[in-house]
């Protein structure tokens, strides 16, 4: 198979990250035998400095042109402290992600035995718990309009919006993954409140039994905040709007303790694009410190979603596993034990898969 990806490496770790992604993508494509092209394109604070714009042109293009999209991460602190900065990075990842119609965020929420210690959840609570959020990723607050501030600017207003195609094409996705897991699907509103949710849930309830197989049962977000730390075990995949899942996607990723090793993908109309949960983690930015992980577990899941190629991602899974179990991980995992560089850490994956 003929592989055209895109390379979006950002800000602070991403560059780093993204090295060993392409060293276990090149690995994995020797060895199953498939034709690897990559460009490389600047996005965020980096793309602000060369050029004024978080997503230029270019970038946009080269995502378009592309079979699949590796996102490092974005982000620099010299703008969050500046509520008054006209041009942020954040603004270059929304757009981006309107603009190749990236509608469904998918983060799949599992545990690492060796790291369960890790949880702040009793051990048996997050044991085996092993479940998909699926967040709509491209309509709601975040991008209704009007938004803004009044004249005397003491009045501020967000709108959110939701058409029955963005809330019918991100229902469907999510019966898709429930179809291939464990036939459960969790759709999760505010509908006792706001009239966007009752529209979410008067088409879920339409949709429902097109998926007989498949159970269907609601949840209000408040009461899915509180499940999700009280019974993760209880979810197979959950679907929300934008804000919710935001927010969601965030609490259920640290349940597992393993937060710095989770990966997501965003299903598009036009690409898909892959990127590991932690932000830019500026701090560690060029020290060969942070954990390689969740940007190498987005190469899998690159290779299982947007190519369907799941041999291949089942092999890096693997060779991650066996890097937990042997102990060659970096600092944030270490516990005491031997602390691996980034790049030792990528190496031995890669190596592990080349001799496989
Ligand atoms: C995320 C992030 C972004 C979001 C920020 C950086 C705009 O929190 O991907 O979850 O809110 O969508
Ligand atoms: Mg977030």
């Amino acid at each position: 198979m003929k592989l055209n990806i895109a390379v979006l490496p950002g800000d602070g770790i991403g560059p780093e990250i993204m090295k060993q992604a392409l060293k276990v993508t090149e690995a994995i494509c020797s060895k199953f035998k498939h034709e690897f092209n990559y460009k490389e394109a600047i996005v965020g604070a980096n793309a602000i400095d060369a050029t004024g714009d978080p997503y230029p042109a270019q970038t946009h293009e080269l995502c378009m042109q592309s079979d699949a999209i590796l996102f490092g991460a974005i982000g620099d602190p010299k703008y969050d402290n500046d509520p008054n900065a006209k041009v942020r990075p954040e603004q270059g990842l929304l757009r981006m992600r309107k603009q190749l119609g990236l509608y469904g965020n998918i983060r799949p929420v599992m545990t690492f035995p060796s790291l369960l210690h890790k949880s702040p959840l009793r051990a048996d609570l997050v044991d085996g718990a092993d479940f998909v959020c699926i967040r709509e990723l491209t309509g709601g607050i975040y991008f209704g309009s009007p938004q803004g501030r009044s004249e005397d600017g003491n009045t501020a207003y967000d709108t959110s919006v939701y058409t029955r195609e963005e809330i019918e094409r991100v229902l469907h996705l999510a019966y898709k993954f429930a179809g291939q897991r464990r036939k459960k699907v969790t759709v999760v509103d505010k509908a006792n409140v706001i009239a966007t949710s009752r529209l979410w849930r008067q088409i879920a309830q339409e949709i429902a039994p097109q998926y007989p197989d498949i159970e269907t049962d609601y949840l209000f977000v408040d009461n899915a905040a509180m499940r999700i730390i009280q019974w993760p075990k209880s979810f197979d995949v959950m679907v929300t709007e934008n804000l919710f899942g935001d927010i969601l996607t965030d609490e259920a990723s640290v349940i597992t303790g393993s937060m710095g090793l989770l990966p997501s993908a965003s299903m598009g109309v036009h690409t898909s694009l892959f990127e590991p949960i932690h932000g830019s983690y500026p701090q560690a930015a060029g020290k060969d410190i942070a954990n390689p992980v969740a940007m190498i577990l987005s190469v899998a899941l690159m290779f299982e979603y947007a190519f369907n190629l799941t041999d291949e991602g089942a092999l890096i899974r693997e060779a991650v596993n066996a890097s937990l179990e042997e102990g060659v991980v970096t600092e944030d995992i270490a516990d005491g034990g031997t602390v691996y560089k980034m790049s030792e850490v990528g190496d031995w994956i890669t190596d592990y898969i080349k001799n496989r």
